[in-house]
């Protein structure tokens, strides 16, 4: 390479046609899942304090905002359940009219071109607000692992049979991969794919989703069975299990604060890669711009830049409803 002043690097930057044509990044509506928080009820609508502009939906207004996400570009949506009742077990997880269940047929049998995947977790419908089974062990409360396979494999096969058309599960169970695919196959659902959380980090960006979904857990953290942010070597060997237990797309989450995570797995596997914009990664950018420290949509637009950058091919964020049409 020569150097300067034969070589200018700016000359490559000078206007907005040239850095279009040597542009490496793109993204694209065809990269964007949009999530949903679903309670019951009509004509519920209900703001998240702690992310502005984000709602708890009733089913019938979660249709009209995959309408209006269809006609910005988006047909993925990603589906969280608040259900009326939770208990020890999650058994509103996987009750024939719970209540991704009844959205997921109202949404399907709508605009059948909506892409539906559910996220598949305990946390949701316990009452402890764990991620799996709690037992007491030596007079101390753990989350046991392979108690909760079975439960989530249950919560996958309703979601299933109610229409979803992709499964990813969330809670970090050792394991579960492989159970949903077995209950899958099992139950006729050989092609649907799973969308594995594989690489998901303890992380305290998840705050404001607590409050959307109100699942903070009672006691404890969630460190047993979510990665310590600390660990990326751990990242190749969660995704490693992932796939031999068949899952076909792989997560990591959150996303920009870990970028390094993300590319790594990108050099490493040939799977399609999803990254997870979280909830606190979208209120630190809300709250910035209401405060005036920048610009909403160009921190949004960078943000995604960099996720996709880094290697990811899906971005799953709270800002695509709004952004779509900045792309
Ligand atoms: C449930 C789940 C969580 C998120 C997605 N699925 C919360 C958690 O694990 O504590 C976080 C999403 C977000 O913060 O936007 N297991």
């Amino acid at each position: 390479m020569a150097i300067f002043p034969m070589t200018r690097l700016r000359r490559l930057r000078a206007n907005p046609g040239i850095r279009k044509l040597v542009r490496e990044t793109q993204v694209t509506t065809q990269n964007l899942v949009m999530p949903i928080f679903i309670r019951p009820g009509k004509k519920q609508k209900r703001e998240i304090k702690t992310m502005p502009g984000i709602f708890q939906l009733s089913p019938d207004l979660a249709l009209k905002e995959c309408e209006q996400l269809l006609k910005s570009g988006i047909s993925s949506v990603l589906l969280f359940g608040i259900p009326e009742s939770k208990d020890a077990m999650a058994h509103s997880g996987y009750a024939e009219d719970g209540i991704v269940q009844q959205s997921l047929k109202l949404i399907k049998s709508e605009l059948p071109e909506m892409l539906l995947i559910c996220d598949v977790c305990m946390c949701d419908y316990t009452d402890h607000g764990h991620c799996g089974v709690v037992k007491e062990e030596n007079g101390q409360k753990i989350i046991a692992n392979d108690p909760s396979l079975e439960i989530l494999s249950h919560i996958a096969g309703s979601f299933a049979r109610a229409g979803a058309d992709v499964i990813a599960p969330s809670d970090m169970m050792d394991g579960r991969v492989q159970v949903i695919r077995d209950e899958l196959d099992a139950a006729g659902f050989k092609h649907l794919p799973i969308m594995s959380y594989a690489v998901k980090y303890a992380s305290s960006f998840y705050g404001p989703f607590r409050e959307a979904l109100e699942n903070q857990p009672k006691f404890g953290d969630r460190k047993s069975y979510q990665m310590d942010p600390a660990n990326s070597r751990e990242a190749i060997l969660e995704a490693k299990q992932d796939l031999a237990e068949a899952a076909d797309i792989l997560m990591v989450k959150p996303a920009l604060p870990y970028l390094d995570i993300i590319s790594k797995l990108r050099e490493q596997f040939s799977v399609p890669l999803a990254a997870y914009q979280v909830s606190g990664e979208y209120s630190m950018i809300k709250f910035a711009a209401k405060h005036g420290a920048g610009n909403e949509e160009t921190m949004v637009m960078e943000s995604w830049t960099a996720i996709k950058r880094a290697g990811a091919d899906i971005i799953i964020s709270y800002f695509a409803r709004d952004y779509a049409k900045s792309l």
